[in-house]
């Protein structure tokens, strides 16, 4: 019996164990990898330490690692089930690398970085899918290995001087690795944010082709994770990247589902060898056909009901595999009387490698109509 907070679907299932970011035929994924890899343990910064790369970390991790452990509020979206993939109440797919962290802190690690395929239920777009890949890393020193006037402050409880330091220490490795991927004329732009796990925290945006874009989440570890972790005497940064993001913009990969694709003519355009990144040639679109599908959703009242555009979102995924390109909400009411609501979805579908007949759609959006009725408990078709 699948535990009731199970949400893990078979399409789902099926992606662990793919490992993209370790397969050895360049997959734009792996080479990233390596490539932030090499950075972080060559030490590229002068001074800097060897970091550790920990990139067998398994996918299942608790819902303390997840949340609990980095200070994710109990009411956090994160941790609602229309957002995670649950195993059971305590137990999830790991949403983000961070996962590891006080894992690796309470083994005693001080320069590492965690990477792996992560999973979230999301949108469906060109820029999101439920699996992807982050890089995080981490640095934290003892107090003792802070220069001397660091440590004072510390002992007279001021921390200003030693925030300066982990951030500026941070800020130095992270605008390394940016300019190193993208090249030394990058723009790039720290803008203030929070996460529950760092204070303060910081995005890094570059300019890319007329916009900002973001590319990593970082901050100062918050002390009392560490304490936590039994490092009260230590001070520390972290960050994460998403993969995907960076290697879209590196080699011009219009689509998310590009780096699942079997089809050759997406692998072949990496075997090239080059110091600059491989811009990618996208074979050509196929047409793209899409199809409106509307319900009744279950509660009477529109207030009361659980259902979330992500459940409607994650069963098309699994009825339709990488045939759906997006999903969009075109329209949503609240019938006047009965005060029951009715959403309408336009999905669009497109294959990245080949034509799709008719026949071929219409089944699928049938497959999805009797997902809609026999899943969401309570939902009429309209
Ligand atoms: N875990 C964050 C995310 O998934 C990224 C992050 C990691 C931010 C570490 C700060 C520190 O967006």
């Amino acid at each position: 019996m699948p535990h009731k907070y199970n949400n893990i679907p078979p399409g789902i299932k099926s992606k662990i164990g793919r490992d993209l970011f370790l397969q050895e035929n360049n997959h734009p994924l792996a080479t990233l990898k390596r490539r932030i890899e090499t950075f972080f343990a060559q030490g590229y910064i002068p001074g800097s330490t060897f970091f550790k790369c920990f990139d067998r970390l398994p996918q299942v991790v608790s819902v303390q690692q997840n949340f609990d452990d980095l200070l994710t509020p109990k009411d956090h979206p994160s941790r609602q089930l229309s957002d995670t993939y649950y195993v059971n109440d305590k137990m999830l797919l790991r949403c983000h690398m961070t996962a590891h962290q006080t894992t690796l802190l309470k083994e005693g690690h001080t320069a590492f970085l965690m990477v792996g395929d992560v999973y979230r239920r999301d949108e469906v777009d060109a820029t999101h899918y439920p699996v992807f890949h982050q890089m995080d890393g981490v640095r934290v020193w003892d107090r003792y290995e802070l220069p001397p006037t660091i440590q004072a402050d510390l002992e007279k409880g001021n921390r200003d001087s030693a925030v300066v330091f982990v951030m500026d220490d941070l800020k130095l490795h992270l605008s390394a690795l940016v300019k190193d991927l993208f090249g030394s004329d990058i723009e790039l732009r720290w803008v203030e944010t929070t996460f529950p796990f760092t204070e303060p925290s910081l995005e890094l945006e570059i300019y890319w082709e007329g916009q900002w874009l973001e590319v990593l989440g970082c901050g100062m570890i918050r002390d009392e994770i560490l304490k936590n972790c039994e490092k009260s005497n230590t001070i520390g940064w972290a960050f994460g990247i998403g993969l995907e993001r960076i290697a879209m913009v590196l080699h011009d990969i219009p689509d998310i589902r590009l780096f699942w694709t079997d089809d050759n003519r997406f692998m072949k355009q990496f075997q090239v060898q080059s110091d600059k990144p491989v811009k990618f040639v996208p074979y050509s679109k196929h047409p793209a056909c899409y199809k409106d599908i509307s319900f009744w959703l279950p509660s009477e009242d529109s207030e009361t009901t659980n259902f979330h555009d992500n459940d409607f979102f994650s069963l098309a995924r699994e009825a339709a595999g990488d045939l759906v390109e997006s999903i969009q909400l075109i329209d949503s009411f609240v019938h006047p009387k009965t005060r029951r609501k009715s959403v309408c979805y336009r999905i669009l579908y497109r294959s990245m490698d080949r034509n799709l007949t008719n026949a071929e759609v219409d089944e699928i959006q049938d497959r999805i109509k009797a997902s809609v009725v026999s899943s969401i408990v309570g939902s009429e078709l309209r």
